[in-house]
This record gives structure tokens, C-alpha cells and sequence, in this order.
């Protein structure tokens, strides 16, 4: 096993080899301990072909963990990590981090504080105004602040991954930079919870495990400002009843505002007059030993609005 990871051999990466080794003898011990059968293991091998194929893997990364009694991914895993990792070093506070999934798409043409971001019609979905102000753990509102925003459509389809092809690239997705007052506002409809591809590996995995492969309705967002460290985060639009059964297990007690009906979004320019609002205010945390240590690179899809 040494030798299939190049272990000590002198050149290639030793972080590298380190966790190649690692994970090869977690396979043969437990190849081992259950006899997992050569058909077994072709199978697995087979799968992750069609995983790769599918361009799943990340989607994968989200519903895939111990979801056998733990109730736990492995995306959310890594965020479970990086809680306690600030709170080692006693950074408490701020709006709670929750997973990115991988459906986010670099290049929302950038608003000053309020922007519309329902291109596309979709007589489903009702108005909804997404609202809140950006602040540090002081409360004093961030100006200059990027926050953005991805969801779903009343079909539980994201833009630039819509298999039907009904959204243009940035539909349901938007950028705004907060002034002064730390304020930002999206004008938007109302999502419904994502479910996986159906005939996907994720879901053909998920099927194996007895699982579902749905969330409820969400809303995501990325929050930058120079001086504090980016968050990653979203909330659950309130009352969905898989909140608490969500198979990416995204969801925290602080990340259901509450909706409340609105009238006047003809005077927004909304579809409609009567409209749902949620307040979503985003506090941020500063940078630890001057940097930060929350930033994952991963490959992001982009496009140009
Ligand atoms: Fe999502």
C-alpha cells in the first residue's frame, strides 16, 4: 500500500501520497472487514464512472455521508469542522455558514444594493422580496458589502443547469454591492424545494439507501467585504415541510426567517401587488491572524450576463 501511494519514494506530493495512503488502507480494511466481493468493488468502480459522467460528484459530495442514523454529509461535515474550528480560536457569532452545493454560477452582473433578478417569467412562482442589511459583529452596517444570491424556480430548476432549458444563464441569480447603510434587495419569486435528477447516479445511489434525494426551498448566498471573511450561506423559506428531512442536511435552527405578505410590489415593479417578504440580515466575521480561513476553492461554473 506503501508503494501504490509512493509513500517516502522521493518525489510527488507528501500531503498528497499522505492522504492517497490513508484512504487506500480505509478501502482494504474495509474490503477486508465486510468481504466486499470483486463484484462488489466493479460496481463501485463502474459507478464512479457514470458519477463523473453525470457531473455529479458534487451534488454527491452534498447527500452522501452518514446519513445512516448520524444525519450527516459530507459537505456538511466540513462545515461541522469548520465551526469548531472558530470556536477554537473563540470566534463566535455572525450568521451561521451552511453548505454552497454546486450549483453556483460566478459572473451575476454586479447592482448597487437592489436588483430584480427574475429574467424569466414563470407563471408558478409568486414575488418575493429578499431584504437585509450587512453588518460586522459590532451591528455597525458593512458598506461596500457583495452579497449574492442563487435559488431555484417553481420547478426546483437552477439557471445555467435547467435541463429543460427555460432560464437564461443568470435568471434567479443576482449580485448586489451594499452603500452606506449596509442595505441589500433582491426582487425576485418564490423557489420550491431542488430535487435531484431522477434518473442521476446521486439518486440511484440514494435509491440503494432507501433515501430521498430532496431539500426544501432555499435560497443561497455568498457575502463578501474586504476586511471580514466571505460567507457562505442560506436560508429555508419557512413552513416547507422538509426543512427538518433535508438529504443535503443544510439546514440550521437560524436560517428559517420568517415570510410575511406584503402589498405594493406594483410599486417595485413586482408581477403582482400582493407579495412575500423575508428579511435576511447577514452579519459577518472578521478575517482570524489576518486572513481568511473560511475561502474554499473548488471549480465554479461561470458565465457572462
Ligand atoms: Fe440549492
Amino acid at each position: 500500500m506503501k508503494a501504490a501511494a509512493n509513500l517516502n519514494g522521493g518525489s510527488g506530493d507528501a500531503r498528497f501520497q499522505q492522504i492517497v495512503h490513508r484512504l487506500l488502507g480505509d478501502l482494504f480494511k474495509a474490503i477486508d472487514d465486510l468481504d466486499i466481493t470483486p463484484d462488489e468493488v466493479r460496481a463501485g468502480v463502474n459507478y464512479l464512472n457514470k458519477l463523473g459522467q453525470d457531473g455529479e460528484a458534487a451534488l454527491l459530495a452534498a447527500g452522501l455521508g452518514l446519513g445512516l442514523g448520524l444525519g450527516l454529509g459530507l459537505e456538511k461535515y466540513l462545515d461541522i469542522r469548520m465551526d469548531a474550528a472558530d470556536k477554537a480560536v473563540g470566534l463566535e457569532g455572525g450568521t451561521p455558514r451552511t453548505i454552497e452545493g454546486p450549483l453556483y454560477v460566478a459572473g451575476a452582473p454586479l447592482r448597487e444594493s437592489v436588483s430584480r433578478i427574475d429574467l424569466n417569467a414563470d407563471a408558478d412562482a409568486g414575488p418575493l422580496v429578499i431584504h437585509g442589511t450587512v453588518t460586522g459583529l459590532d451591528g455597525k452596517p458593512l458598506a461596500g458589502a457583495v452579497v449574492e444570491c442563487w435559488h431555484a424556480n417553481s420547478k426546483g430548476f437552477y439557471s445555467h443547469f435547467d435541463p429543460t432549458g427555460a432560464q437564461d444563464d443568470f435568471n434567479l441569480r443576482g449580485a448586489v454591492r451594499t452603500g452606506a447603510d449596509g442595505k441589500y434587495e433582491f426582487r425576485t419569486l418564490m423557489p420550491v424545494g431542488y430535487g435531484c435528477p431522477p434518473q442521476g447516479s446521486t439518486q440511484r445511489l440514494l435509491d440503494g439507501l432507501g433515501r430521498h434525494g430532496n431539500r426544501p426551498a432555499h435560497v443561497h448566498f455568498f457575502v463578501t467585504s474586504g476586511d471580514h471573511r466571505k460567507l457562505t450561506t442560506q436560508f429555508n423559506i419557512e413552513g416547507d415541510p422538509l426543512i427538518w428531512d433535508d438529504f443535503a442536511y443544510a439546514t440550521r435552527e437560524e436560517l428559517i426567517p420568517s415570510v410575511t405578505e406584503k402589498t405594493g410590489g406594483a410599486a417595485l415593479g413586482l408581477k403582482a401587488d400582493a407579495y412575500k417578504d423575508i428579511e435576511f440580515n447577514l452579519t459577518l466575521t472578521p478575517l482570524v491572524q489576518g486572513k481568511d480561513n473560511q475561502i474554499v476553492h473548488r471549480p465554479r461554473a461561470s458565465a457572462t450576463a
